[in-house]
């Protein structure tokens, strides 16, 4: 089987990757990825040894790019992780998170019609489904939950949706969707929570928490979102969603509580700094149906999960030093310099 994954040089994907070649020695793995700041092709660089996968780096905007891998490549299935993926930076810049995240999803449907209506799988997120109230610990996000978005970023994320669904109607594109919960894990890049809280701590650094630290999170080891999707492009149904999330919910503050304890960092590093606009309290996903129909649980604990994480990054400090030491300063300053 030839699996086309766009986004493979950024967190999700590449995982993605490595799940896909070591679990299937016969598949061909096709990367598409135009290495924007959060791209990295150094996190490819086993694989790009194997002669399995094949890397392209490519806009998935370029239409006739596209159309030529697709016809060169003949993928029998598309996973689309390619986008912009910081809530923060689309508030700074909502623009090309309109352009990749929407228009790049339509181009990659429209090869997936022109070169034989091959299925396609689009990653989504459960940020399109708005939040939830902290006092209301019984709710969570279903896959009929309505879309309500609060960021640009959501807000594109939640435009392709809708583009994805109509195509599955309008022309019988065989597609499914996953809205999964936040991610962590190895290769994640240090301008989300996680990542940027070990990074400050191991350098010594402030501890920036929006807000007051309460805002929840649903936070599911990358491997076992990876396995999720898998069984989906095999074994999920046509034209359905999929919501992906372990039930493990924790306040930002706990978690940067946390990462201080296990680096033996003192909590006095945590700095509280003004609020994200238009922050969303809570996401708690109902993984009910993807287990119930395809199987699917979760196999990493958080316990295990994090110290597996905080592990990956004391072994790994030449890949993440590189990024921060390059134009992530520039961001970092701009994002938390006089906040
Ligand atoms: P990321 O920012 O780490 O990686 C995105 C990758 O896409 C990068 O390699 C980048 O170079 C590439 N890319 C961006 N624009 C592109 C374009 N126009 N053409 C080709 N490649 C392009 O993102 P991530 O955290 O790995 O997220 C991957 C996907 O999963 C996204 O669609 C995101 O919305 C979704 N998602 C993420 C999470 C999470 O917790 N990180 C949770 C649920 C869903
Ligand atoms: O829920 C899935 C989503 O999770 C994905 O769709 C997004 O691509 C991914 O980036 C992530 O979005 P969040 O906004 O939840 O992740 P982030 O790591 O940016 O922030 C997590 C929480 O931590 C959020 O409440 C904001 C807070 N935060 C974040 C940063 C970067 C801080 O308090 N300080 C920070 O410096």
């Amino acid at each position: 089987m030839n699996v086309l994954v766009t986004g493979g040089a950024g967190f999700i994907g590449s995982n993605f990757v490595y799940h896909m070649l070591n679990k299937y020695p016969d598949y061909k793995i096709i990367c598409v990825d135009c290495l924007t700041y959060a791209g990295n092709l150094s996190t490819l660089e086993e694989a790009l040894k194997n002669p399995n996968f094949k890397f392209y780096k490519t806009d998935i905007c370029d239409r006739e790019a596209i159309y030529k891998i697709y016809e060169d490549e003949k993928p029998d299935v598309v996973v689309n992780f390619a986008a912009e993926s910081h809530v923060d930076r689309s508030i700074e810049n909502p623009e090309i998170f309109l352009k990749t995240n929407i228009l790049g999803t339509q181009v990659m449907m429209d090869a997936a019609r022109k070169f034989g209506n091959i299925r396609y799988h689009q990653v989504s997120t459960d940020e399109v489904y708005g939040d939830l109230p902290l006092d209301r610990p019984d709710l969570f996000f279903t896959e009929t939950t309505p879309i309500h978005t609060s960021s640009p970023y959501s807000s594109s994320k939640a435009g392709a949706d809708l583009l994805v669904m109509a195509y599955y109607r309008t022309y019988g594109l065989p597609v499914t969707i996953s809205r999964c919960s936040n991610n962590y894990g190895p290769y994640h890049f240090p301008e989300k929570l996680i990542p940027l809280m070990i990074a400050n701590a191991l350098n010594d650094k402030p501890l920036p928490v929006y807000g007051e630290g309460l805002n929840v999170r649903d936070w599911l080891y990358v491997e076992d979102h990876c396995k999720a999707i898998d069984l989906i492009i095999h074994k999920g149904k046509i034209g359905e969603v999929y919501n992906v999330g372990g039930h493990n919910e924790m306040a930002n503050i706990d978690i940067v509580k946390l990462i201080c304890k296990k680096l033996n960092k003192p909590e006095s590093l945590i700095t509280h700094v003004t609020d994200r606009k238009g922050h969303d309290m809570r996401y708690a996903i109902d993984p009910t149906k993807i287990h119930n129909e395809l199987g699917w649980l979760p196999e990493t604990k958080f316990a295990d999960g994090i110290d597996k994480t905080i592990e990956w990054y004391l072994n790994n400090k030449t890949w993440w030093e590189t990024i921060i030491s390059g134009e992530y300063m520039n961001y970092y300053e701009k994002m938390y310099g006089n906040r």
